[in-house]
C-alpha cells in the first residue's frame, strides 16, 4: 500500500522558519511510524533528523507527535492511522526544536532535577548486614514509576505545561517523586513531598488525564499522581481538602 507521510522540516543551518516536506512510500500495514521514517531517510532524504534507538519501546528515544498525539514511533503502526490519510509527524510539543524531529530534551531533564533525584536516600540508621527487601506489596507501590522510560510524551501532551507557560514541574517529574516517596526502602519521603509543594510543583495538576491516554508504558500518571496528593495532605495537612491545596 502506498502511504503519505508529511514531515515537520527545520534545518537550524539554512532554514529561519520551519516547513513541512510530503513524501510517498511503499508500505505493509504492520510496518512502524519508525520504519516509514527509516525509508524516508535510507531511500529518498538522508538529511531527514530524528532520534532512534532500541526500535522495540525500550529506550524512549524516537518520542514525536504523530497525527498531533505524543507517541514513540517504533510502537505505532501504519494500521493505527487511516489509510486515506496523510499522517503527520513532528517534534514533541513544547520542546526546543533542534533539527526535524529532533527536540532539546534539556528542559525536560531540568524538571526531573528539580525533584532532586540525585538526593542520599536516607533509609536507615541501623548499620545493614544484608540487602534491604521489599514485599511484593511494598514493590508494587513503585512499579509504574520504575516503568517510565522519560520518554516525555506525557508532557507533550500535559495541557498545563501550556497554562503555566511552561513553568510547571509536569507528569514524569512527579511520577519520578513518587517513586522515592512510595519507596518503603526509603526514609526521607517528608523532605521529598516537601519538595513536590513548591512553586509550580504537583498542585499545579488539574488531572487532564492526557498523561496517562499516552504514556507508551500503560503507566496510570495521573493515578499515581492523585496517590502523591493524598500522601502529602495526609501527612503534611491533616486537616486539608486536596482541592484547598
Ligand atoms: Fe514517557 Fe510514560 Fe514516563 Fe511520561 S510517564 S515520560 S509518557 S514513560
Ligand atoms: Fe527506543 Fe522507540 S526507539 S523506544
Amino acid at each position: 500500500m502506498k502511504v503519505t507521510l508529511k514531515i515537520h522540516r527545520f534545518n537550524p543551518e539554512t532554514d529561519t522558519e520551519p516547513h513541512y516536506d510530503t513524501f510517498t512510500i511503499e508500505a505493509n500495514p504492520n510496518d512502524r511510524i519508525l520504519d516509514c521514517l527509516n525509508k524516508v531517510r535510507w531511500e529518498l532524504d538522508s538529511s531527514l533528523a530524528y532520534r532512534m534507538s532500541c526500535a522495540h519501546g525500550i529506550c524512549g528515544s524516537d518520542a514525536v507527535s504523530i497525527n498531533g498525539t505524543p507517541a514513540l514511533a517504533c510502537q505505532k503502526l501504519i494500521k493505527d492511522y487511516s489509510s486515506s490519510q496523510t499522517i503527520l509527524i513532528e517534534p514533541l510539543k513544547f520542546f526546543p526544536n533542534v533539527k526535524d524531529l529532533i527536540v532539546d530534551l534539556q528542559p525536560f531533564f531540568k524538571r526531573i532535577k528539580s525533584i532532586q533525584p540525585e538526593r542520599p536516600a536516607q533509609t536507615s540508621t541501623v548499620p545493614l548486614e544484608k540487602e534491604r527487601l521489599q514485599t511484593p506489596e511494598e514493590r508494587a507501590r513503585i512499579d509504574d514509576a520504575v516503568k517510565c522510560i522519560l520518554c516525555g510524551c506525557c508532557v507533550a501532551a500535559c495541557p498545563v505545561i501550556l497554562e503555566q507557560e511552561q513553568r510547571f514541574i509536569g507528569p514524569a517529574a512527579i511520577l519520578r517523586a513518587q517513586k522515592y516517596i512510595f519507596d518503603s526502602r526509603a526514609s526521607d519521603s517528608v523532605e521529598r513531598m516537601h519538595v513536590l509543594e513548591k512553586p509550580y510543583g504537583i498542585w499545579g495538576c488539574k488531572s487532564y488525564y492526557m498523561c496517562t491516554l499516552v504514556c507508551p508504558k500503560n503507566i496510570k500518571v495521573t493515578e499515581q499522581i492523585i496517590k502523591t496528593k493524598k500522601k502529602i495532605i495526609h501527612e503534611l495537612h491533616p486537616s486539608k481538602q486536596v482541592g484547598e491545596l
